[in-house]
């Protein structure tokens, strides 16, 4: 038998100039939210209540392949002739669809650069590197609370993150005023995050009169808005849900807008993103472009193709295209339904009503949250934050009930 010897666990003392290069690592916790999964998929109990990772469900619980997607499919099955590579922009085809779909008739032509990207987690990094690399010392503003992801993804790109509430959860108030206070004194050049729908974890967005003012700050004071837009469709609609992103596109001269097709086409494994990026002329998005080719070839050379195309295809074709745009409003009204189902079974919840798209987050403390787990077979994220499209009509009630024994 051969044996390996294995490093003693870190000391610093021990390997003060030698030692194995692992031995410098610390050992890193699993993502809390992804470590929900698992836990949830151990649990026996058959009336489990899934609130966790941001999966949409049917009212049976299922996440299923849209069937315009599994159409688009088919027809790349069938038509695809090579798996050559697809270069570090991506999909074109697929970019210039999501275009429209975005910006509507906006006139940014020339204006406009971008690419596909991994996911939106990607477009979200590679708009930070891009900053980073104009403005090493680059501070980014950001509410709170925000998606679990989005601090990690700043911090490893070198942005300064700043932060004030965007959301009191005590109260479920958007904190407007915070939020103009933070931009109103923000330095020029410094970039501010925005939910473009459907802010996750609160569900708590801007209205167009808050989104108006919000766009006529940055522009004043030349600040850099960073769009995350990850749910369009799922909160009011497909062209309401972008209209924040419209407005701001219209007043400032200079707008990255991080997208994911995960939820809205369901397509969530094939990790489809694409980073939108606004200069103020036509050269300032030459020399973006190349940027961000630069950027992508860096990190993962070029993007998957196989979810992009698909969206392509869907897209291209008017019949896919209205039945996708179909099934993405059924499963929106689904939301809203469960949204005004908890509102009416208990008033606290009221809220929760008036919020978008899947995510809200509750005012529980961490020992509600376990014992909601442990006592209820209720599983959320360790914030609070729910997945409204974990409910079915069904379990509704059990819910409200096992939120009135923790209280
Ligand atoms: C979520 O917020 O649950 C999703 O965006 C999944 C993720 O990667 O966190």
């Amino acid at each position: 038998m051969i044996t390996v010897p294995v490093p003693a666990q870190h000391e610093a003392d021990r390997f003060p100039a030698h030692g194995w290069v692992w031995d410098f690592l610390q050992p890193q916790p699993p993502d809390p939210l992804l470590a929900l999964i698992g836990m949830f998929a151990a649990d026996g109990r058959p009336d489990k209540i899934d609130l966790g990772v941001g999966v949409y469900k049917d009212s049976e619980g299922r996440t299923p392949v849209f069937v315009a997607i599994k159409a688009a499919e088919q027809l790349l099955l069938d038509k695809q002739q090579t798996k050559s590579y697809v270069g570090p922009e991506g999909d074109v085809g697929y970019f210039r669809r999501l275009t429209p779909l975005i910006f509507g008739d906006l006139d940014i032509k020339g204006r406009l650069s971008g690419l596909q990207t991994a996911g939106g987690t990607g477009a979200l990094r590679l708009g930070a590197e891009l900053i980073a690399r104009a403005q090493p010392d680059a501070r980014i503003h950001v509410g709170t609370p925000t998606w679990a992801n989005h601090p990690p993804i700043f911090n490893a790109a070198r942005l300064h993150l700043a932060t004030h509430r965007h959301v009191d959860v005590a109260t479920q108030r958007l904190c407007f005023d915070e939020i103009i206070d933070a931009l109103s004194n923000a330095e020029r050049r410094d970039t501010v995050l925005l939910h473009g729908c459907c802010h996750n974890p609160t569900g708590a967005d801007f209205d167009v009169t808050q989104w108006q003012a919000l766009a006529e700050i940055m522009a004043e004071r030349g600040l850099l808005p960073f769009i995350d837009l990850a749910y369009q469709g799922l909160g009011d609609g497909l062209a309401e849900d972008a209209a924040g992103v419209r407005i701001v596109a219209a007043h400032c001269p200079e707008l990255l807008v991080a997208y994911s097709c995960d939820k809205n086409f369901g397509l969530y494994r094939e990790r489809v993103g694409a980073l939108f990026a606004l200069s103020a002329t036509p050269e300032a998005a030459a020399t973006v472009q190349s940027n961000l080719l630069s950027l992508a070839r860096a990190n993962w050379s070029m993007p998957p193709d196989h979810g992009a195309a698909l969206v392509r295809i869907v897209l291209e074709s008017d019949e896919l295209a209205a039945s996708w745009r179909a099934e993405l409003e059924e499963m929106r009204q689904r939301i809203v339904a469960m949204r005004e189902g908890l509102a009416t079974i208990d008033p606290t919840l009221t809220p929760l009503a008036g919020q978008k798209g899947m995510f809200s987050t509750l005012p529980l403390s961490p020992d509600q949250i376990r014992a909601l787990r442990e006592d209820h077979g209720v599983y959320m994220a360790g914030s609070g934050r729910i997945n409204i499209a974990g409910f079915i009509p069904a379990n509704l009630n059990s819910f409200v009930t096992a939120l009135a024994a923790v209280r």
